[in-house]
């Protein structure tokens, strides 16, 4: 059976099928849901890094009228900070500080102000001790993990003799590149709604994994998963941030069993800086080693980062240095500095953003001191197969986004010189580099269901955490079904639902799609069969490769007339619907292939020459990300990663305070992110990619490229435009006076 080619309804630019609810405040996130006798919650947070709480005193608290519970470590009910996967947890289980704005107790209010009003009478005495906050400070502690990084490899790895390699060069880079602390400002801040039914427990979450919440709540509460329903229709914006479930999540449940009703916990922006993670600080030190004509002979690529006492997280800012590349000698590291923060996390392109602003600004370095254009440069290096893993790419776009990139751009006209080219006072700068980003996949489940009406339901557990998960699933199971999107109905965001995974590492669109796309198939066949197989159907005894299912009907290919609907069908044989479940996994594509999506990043900058202010003028991004399921939300992703780039370029600081570790930047007014007047026209092209292996729609995921490659490509174009080489971001005006 075909489905008609009429139908091909997935890449189209179809607008959000939740941008109605959205617009009008319809759409319902996870501080919104009503629920009756609902209480609030607000967090007490710990003022010092490191210490013990040596006193506590709640009474002011207790008796603020409306207040019903002041919760601490001395009335805490016993819980596991760590069970149930993911980050290692602080609910009030003892007296110990481990980092600044750590939650050390809750107070539950009848109202949000009251619970305001208490937290702030909770009287605390500390018993400080000195914090490690600084990182420089503590490099002689720099180890290296026991814990892999992602896709379970080993933090240090090489290839060939690193030392002979650099030995034998013609000419070396050998630099080291900082970034500072980020985080992530999702609009949205974190929120749980806690509600015990019982012995059950819903929770209303912000979150990018709603079975992750919930395997953690139930680990950490020590109850069955199967107790935990965890909901989450909407998320405005998650970056990684909510990629776990941090304490504030069971907190919230626990007050909600202490108080008997149901609690209401959002973090206030301030809340944001802290207790949720943030992106590590690195120092990474990149050595290049090439022959005269260009040819890399050596890459080493060694990232420090920071991560907490308590918990490990791995920034892996080398991870790409393994596979991007062809180069004989590859030595790439990733080692910790432990302080008294609280534990850093995923952001966008979490190793991938980070370590291509250092890789990518030394293979400009080395363009520049082999006089050789940083393209060239990077075509003489190009990796026809994995040199880690030495397996065929399953597709890679990569020259066809450099050739696209440079004549979009225009890229011929550049005179290589740095302070070259001008615009009356202003100095312009044209730069580029590589964008990479894995191909991740995990298992997923779907349901879909055909009604007797004609109409579908398809549903898949999951996120939608602004990408676009609704639109593009939607588009996924109506070309599967036969079906018009108008009458495909995709709901997401419930445990109850089938199973997928935490929509992190770019995963969702090809873990969900295939899914989607295998239930929707079953669902397709199964109503096929049923008139195939009866005799008061005109397609009775036919052919199945010879029916075409359209618009919610079926018909001969030669014949359409020869036709019925799947509602006629249905309702012949007294159906109220039909029903297949699909089970996706990936198989064994993974161990045959290296799976990537690639892109290259072309930006202009316009210096002022008297203040040292940039300004990002014009950008060209080509990628080559597999097939495109929404060319509308494909887009509006790969912008997005590009502007979440040009904030970690120029802007992105998080500043904390050496002595407490209290990040003294903690709102948007201090911590500055890209707002309109700093974007430029982004221009987003692709290259018509058509993966087999990576997955049944050959899909590669687009969340988090667009981010990579981006601060680099900012810092070669500020070279080119001044001359001065920028190895410490965020790019501000004190660096280039
Ligand atoms: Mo993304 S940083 O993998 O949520």
């Amino acid at each position: 059976m075909n489905t008609g080619d009429t139908n091909t309804v997935v890449g189209k630019p179809l607008n959000r099928v939740d941008g109605y609810l959205k617009v009008t405040g319809g759409a319902r996130y996870s501080a919104e849901f009503p629920v009756a006798k609902l209480a609030y919650g607000v967090t007490i947070q710990s003022a010092i890094a490191k210490g013990k709480i040596a006193a506590i005193d709640t009474k002011a608290a207790e008796q603020v009228p409306g207040v019903l519970a002041v919760i601490t470590h001395l009335n805490a009910p016993k819980a596991s900070g760590e069970k149930g996967g993911g980050r290692k947890l602080q609910v009030l289980q003892d007296n110990t500080v481990l980092y600044s704005g750590q939650h050390i107790g809750i107070v539950v209010a009848d109202t949000f102000e009251r619970a305001m009003h208490a937290a702030s009478l909770v009287q605390i005495r500390y018993q400080e001790e000195q914090p490690k906050i600084n990182m420089r400070e503590n490099l002689a502690q720099a180890y290296l993990p026991q814990g892999k990084i992602p896709r379970n490899e080993p933090p240090d790895k090489s290839h060939g003799d690193i030392t002979q390699g650099l030995a034998t060069a013609a000419f070396r880079v050998e630099q080291t590149y900082t970034t500072p602390v980020e985080n992530h400002n999702p609009m949205e801040p974190h929120a749980t709604t806690a509600v015990w039914q019982g012995d059950q427990l819903l929770l209303y979450d912000a979150t990018q994994g709603i079975f992750q919440a919930q395997q953690k709540v139930a680990g950490v509460l020590g109850i069955e998963p199967e107790k935990v329903r965890v909901m989450s229709y909407y998320v405005g914006g998650g970056f990684g941030c909510k990629g776990s479930a941090w304490s504030h999540v069971p907190l919230a449940a626990m007050a909600a069993k202490q108080v008997n009703r149901p609690v209401k916990l959002v973090l206030g922006r301030i809340q944001m800086y802290g207790p949720v993670g943030f992106r590590p600080q690195t120092i990474q030190q990149v050595s290049l080693g090439a022959t005269r004509d260009g040819k890399l002979t050596a890459l080493r690529h060694a990232g420090i980062s920071q991560t907490s006492t308590f918990d490990e997280f791995i920034e892996p800012v080398a991870k790409s240095a393994r596979m991007i590349y062809a180069c004989p000698h590859i030595e790439t590291s990733h080692h910790l500095v432990q302080l008294d923060t609280g534990t850093p996390t995923f952001m966008r392109a979490p190793g991938e953003a980070s370590g291509s602003f250092a890789l990518e600004s030394a293979m400009d370095e080395l363009a520049y001191a082999l006089n050789i254009d940083p393209i060239e440069l990077r075509l003489r290096n190009y990796a026809e197969i994995d040199p880690d893993k030495k397996l065929p790419w399953s597709s890679k776009s990569l020259r066809e986004c450099y050739r696209i990139g440079a004549e979009k751009f225009g890229w011929q006209k550049r005179n290589s010189k740095p302070g070259s080219m001008r615009d009356g006072n202003y100095l312009i700068g044209w730069g580029m580099a590589t964008a990479t980003y894995p191909t991740n996949r995990s298992p997923a489940s779907a349901i879909a269901q055909i009604m007797a009406d004609g109409t579908a339901v398809v549903r898949s557990g999951s996120q939608d955490i602004g990408t676009g998960t609704y639109t593009v699933m939607t588009q996924v199971a109506a070309e599967a079904l036969g079906l018009p999107v108008e009458k495909v109905r995709f709901e997401l965001g419930d445990t109850k639902m089938p199973e997928t995974p935490v929509s992190g590492g770019s995963q969702t669109a090809a873990s969900v799609s295939s899914a989607v796309h295998l239930a929707g198939n079953e669902a397709r066949s199964k109503v096929l069969q049923l008139a195939l197989s009866d005799r008061n159907s005109p397609l009775y005894g036919v052919n199945a490769e010879d029916v075409i299912a359209q618009d919610g009907s079926l018909f001969l290919k030669n014949k359409s007339s020869q036709t019925e609907t799947y509602a006629g069908i249905l309702a012949r044989h007294g159906l109220k619907m039909i029903e297949a479940r699909a089970d996706a996994k990936p198989g064994e594509e993974k161990e045959k292939y290296s799976m990537h999506a690639f892109g290259s990043q072309f930006a202009e900058v316009r210096v002022n020459p008297d203040s040292g202010e940039v300004r990002v003028t014009r950008w060209v991004g080509t990628f080559g990300v597999g097939r495109i399921l929404n060319a509308k939300t494909a887009r509006s992703q790969l912008i997005g990663g590009i502007v979440y780039g040009i904030g970690m370029a120029l802007m992105e600081h998080t500043v904390t305070d050496p002595h407490r570790g209290r990040v003294v930047n903690a709102d948007l007014a201090e911590y500055h992110v890209p707002v309109n007047a700093d974007v430029p026209n982004i221009e987003v092209l692709w290259v018509d990619e058509r993966d087999p292996y990576v997955n049944p729609l050959g899909v590669k995921g687009i969340g988090e490229i667009g981010i990579t490659g981006t601060a680099a490509a900012i810092a070669n174009a500020v070279y080119h435009a001044t001359g001065k080489r920028i190895r410490d971001l965020p790019i501000t005006l004190d660096k280039l006076l």
